[in-house]
């Protein structure tokens, strides 16, 4: 390491952007495999570990956690789900993943938890984090010796690298630094968000409950035996200070119905936000030296419960990629990842945007699509082959 105190320097062999799950599981890879990441992220620690978002893990997920070695709280503590319930206008139906996978299961275990994990992780085997790095810059991506500068207590520092790995969310720098570099976007917003609750309660249902009804689609999920977490569909215009807990527990055993709402135990909110629904996808993955991975290249509303594992999936190819070319010395994978993820990254969407279109209310639909949402859901209760289709991407098609 070069440096001066006005002006220091550095190098890693990556640079990875953002320590969200997808930049601490690839540095949690890498550093397994003896490739030296440096991790800059733009918050602190506790503001990264303070973000709630979904907790289920598909099988191939939790294979590549235990790859990285961060599987030991997710064992004792995540939960084992075989199947969910969907329950359109009071019928319920419910999908046997088990069955109808040939084993296959799911995992509720928070997507916070698997971040904490993998920060301990890191911290316990002192691999390089810049937490709080202002003004990230990445430089000289069609060149092999890349750089990357940022601000660190006043101070500007730069890295070279070989390679640079844009972990860095929906609306980091890496996807509008190639914005004019012949990146196109694909995208869909939905008419609607989610308002969501954290409650220190047992959940209603040992399974998820996801529910389609006239006043809009609702959620039962949960994190623990004595956590859980729900959500209602809402306006995007609302705000969530319309939001009582009251009005939120009336609204929610409104939409799942008597039989359920029975067993709803209502208590204060330790959490309560909206999230907006949004399908999204960038391509290519790769800009010379710049990959981009995670959120940062894509958006999955989280209907079918994949924004992680599609986290997880680009990881795990990019990660096999750099082993190949830091340890053999060879370019095939990484000239294959952009190819590679989007494949499984198209599907996800597909899937994810099916489940959104078959559970919400859309008012501007016309009595055509109604129609259309109600059959969709007669074929799922009629037909196994329809139900294993959707089994087969609940758990997670193959990474
Ligand atoms: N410089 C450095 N860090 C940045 C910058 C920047 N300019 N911009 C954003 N970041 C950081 C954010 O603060 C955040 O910690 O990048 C991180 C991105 O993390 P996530 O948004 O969690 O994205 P990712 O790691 O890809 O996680 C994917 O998160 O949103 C869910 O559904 C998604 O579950 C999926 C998972
Ligand atoms: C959640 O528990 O937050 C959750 C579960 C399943 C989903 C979305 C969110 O599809």
């Amino acid at each position: 390491m070069n440096s001066t105190p006005d002006n220091p320097s550095s190098r890693h062999q990556v640079v990875i952007i953002g320590a969200g799950p997808s930049g601490l599981l690839l540095g949690s890879l890498l550093h397994r495999a003896g490739i030296d990441a440096l991790i800059l992220e733009a918050r602190s620690p506790d503001y990264v570990l303070g973000r709630i978002r979904a907790g289920v893990l598909e099988q191939g997920t939790v294979d590549v956690l235990t790859r990285a070695g961060v599987d030991e709280r997710l064992r004792s503590e995540g939960l084992p789900h075989d199947g969910f319930a969907l329950c359109v206008d009071g019928e319920v139906l419910r999908i046997d993943l088990k069955a109808l996978t040939g084993g296959k299961t799911v995992t509720v275990y928070g997507q916070t938890e698997v971040t904490r994990d993998l920060m301990d992780q890191r911290r316990a085997v002192g691999a390089a984090s810049v937490y709080e790095a202002a003004d990230v810059a990445i430089h000289d991506i069609d060149c092999p010796n890349p750089f990357v500068t940022y601000v660190k207590d006043g101070v500007t520092h730069r890295v070279s690298c070989d390679i640079v790995v844009g972990c860095d969310g929906f609306h980091g720098i890496s996807r509008r630094t190639v914005a004019d570099k012949g990146l196109e976007t694909f995208e869909r917003t939905y008419p609607f968000g989610w308002l969501g609750i954290l409650a220190d309660v047992p959940p209603c249902s040992h399974e998820l409950i996801y529910v389609a009804h006239e006043r809009g689609f609702a959620l039962c999920s949960m994190r623990s035996p004595h956590r859980s977490r729900y959500y209602v569909q809402c306006d995007l215009s609302d705000d969530v200070r319309n939001w009582s807990d009251d009005r939120f527990w009336d609204e929610l055993r409104r939409r799942v119905g008597p039989a359920v709402a029975d067993h709803v135990v209502t208590g204060p909110s330790i959490e309560k936000s909206i999230a907006p629904l949004r399908s999204f996808v960038a391509e290519p993955l790769r800009f010379g030296r710049l990959f981009l991975v995670g959120d940062a290249a894509h958006i999955v509303p989280p209907t079918g419960a994949k924004g992680l594992n599609l986290a997880v999936s680009d990881v795990q190819y990019l990660s096999s990629a750099l082993e190949e070319f830091f340890l053999e010395r060879s370019s095939a994978g990484i000239d294959h990842y952009s190819a590679q993820a989007l494949d499984r990254i198209w599907k996800a969407e597909r899937f994810s945007w099916s489940m959104t279109t078959l559970l919400h209310r859309f008012d501007s639909y016309s009595p055509f699509e109604k129609r259309m949402q109600r059959a969709e859901f007669a074929l799922l209760r009629s037909s196994q082959a329809a139900q294993s289709v959707m089994a087969e991407n609940y758990v997670g098609l193959p990474i």
